[in-house]
């Protein structure tokens, strides 16, 4: 088990400024890990391109490298695994370190749930506070056993060696992740298991299960599959731009007059575009260009220019398509003219931070006025001055108050950013490219 020992870091930028160019974000988080997982346990090469090379994946790489798969990589997203089929992973040495990354850490914790060994999950501070009864609870109904702390959280120990059987499950919460765990741990089951949804969660796996030869039964709400079956590798999987780091840049060019910004080759999962609807409906001037397929995926360019935004009422069931980009989107409601409300979104407390809390304390300390409440927020948007900013070590909070110094009448420090490098490594220097003032730092303390 190996930590980061990493100095903290600061990002110091300058009020205004506006965004130009063109530039691809690195690839998508959710897809780049289930890429590494489904290609592990497949029969064959895969080759992968567009891998995201962030924190977050790399320790789901180092996991399976640590299961005695073999892979090639990665460099420039790049990545060459070996899998080895669903009974070839081999009993780890030590325990598993996954960083910040609940993907990982739930995903996996379904798919160690089928094999003969036992192993044993731990995160950072921020991961061990974050609720993994909601996977642990099923998959015991399934046969599994798995212990979490006394509090429901990590470190997750997983005895191998179980007979697993399929289970019905009606999701209490849309969670994709909630989901993608149970279908891993149904590849491993006797039977059936379906998982059903009242609001669609983003279907990564479903989809990717497909391209991968596995035979899954999918109708809206409901996806199933038996277990014992075989995964085919794919000789080329082509993994899209992740929107969710392109919304950074979606509402930085949204609300700093004079901009005009070109992002390629953006996936857009219908279960995933949320920001761009909300951005819309706010007034967002946002061109969807040349929109096409790749690795079963849509994608397309997107154009976006500046445009007067006014506030919106964010209702319950448009929040799992845009369940990451609120930190983002509650800076341009910051912007924007009049009150921006969400409801429903109680999910966003236990993501890598508060998210409604840290957002909330944040847009106060640059002068807005935001309300928290339980499910959600209320934000009235105004003149946004400089501040200091902290970002409880939670990467999407920092690259939102990055944007929203574009339209500050003064310097904006954030602190607590090193975490940005779990899904955005390159995001100061692509950043610095569309017109940003941002420095990042090494903070002393
Ligand atoms: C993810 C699903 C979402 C999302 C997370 C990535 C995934 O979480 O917030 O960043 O890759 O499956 P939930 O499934 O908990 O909503």
């Amino acid at each position: 088990m190996t930590k980061p020992n990493e100095g903290l870091c600061r990002f110091r930028v300058g009020p205004g400024g506006r965004l130009t160019g063109q530039l691809r974000v690195p690839g998508d988080k959710s897809i780049s890990h289930r890429a590494v997982m489904l290609a592990a346990l497949a029969e064959g090469t895969t080759d992968i391109r567009g891998l995201l090379e962030g924190e977050d994946v790399l320790a789901t790489l180092a996991a399976f490298r640590a299961l005695g798969i073999n892979a090639r990589g990665s460099t420039h997203g790049r990545l060459v695994i070996e899998g080895r089929g669903l009974q070839g992973l081999r009993a780890p040495l030590e325990p598993f370190y996954l960083g910040n990354s609940g993907t990982a850490m739930r995903l996996l914790c379904g798919l160690l749930a089928g094999q003969r060994f036992d192993s044993v999950l731990t995160g950072d501070a921020s991961l061990s506070r974050r609720p993994m009864r909601r996977v642990t609870e099923p998959l015991l109904r399934m046969g599994a056993r798995v212990a979490t702390s006394a509090t429901g959280t990590a470190p997750l120990h997983i005895k191998g060696g179980q007979v697993l059987h399929g289970l019905h499950y009606e999701m209490p919460v849309a969670s994709a992740q909630v989901k993608s765990c149970l279908l891993l741990a149904g590849l491993y089951a006797k039977g059936e298991t379906c998982v059903i949804e009242s609001v669609l969660s983003r279907d990564h796996t479903e989809r990717m299960l497909t391209a991968f030869g596995y035979e899954i039964g999918c109708r809206t709400g409901r996806v199933c599959l038996h277990g014992g079956g075989r995964l085919c590798a794919m000789p080329l999987l082509v993994i899209p731009a992740d929107i969710s780091s392109a919304a950074f840049f979606l509402v930085g060019a949204s609300i700093a007059p004079g901009s005009d910004l070109y992002l390629t080759e953006v996936g857009l999962n219908p279960t995933r575009t949320g920001v761009i609807a909300i951005l819309k409906r706010m007034g967002a001037d946002i061109e969807v260009l040349d929109k096409r397929w790749i690795a079963g995926e849509p994608v397309a360019d997107l154009r976006v220019r500046y445009a007067a935004l006014h506030g919106t009422h964010i209702t319950p069931e448009m929040v799992p398509a845009a369940i990451d980009e609120f930190p983002a989107l509650f800076v341009a409601a910051a912007c924007a003219e009049g009150e921006t409300l969400l409801q429903g979104a109680e999910e966003l407390r236990v993501k890598e931070s508060d998210r409604i809390a840290a957002m909330a304390a944040g847009l106060q300390a640059l002068g807005v006025t935001a309300e928290p409440q339980v499910d959600g927020i209320r934000i009235i948007g105004g003149t946004l001055h400089g501040g200091r900013i902290d970002a409880h070590g939670d990467h999407r909070i920092a690259m939102a108050f990055a944007m929203a110094a574009l339209r500050a009448d003064a310097e904006i420090v954030i602190d607590d950013c090193s975490n940005v490098a779990t899904s955005f490594p390159n995001f100061v220097e692509l950043a610095t490219r569309a017109g940003l003032g941002i420095r990042a730092e090494i903070a002393d303390a």
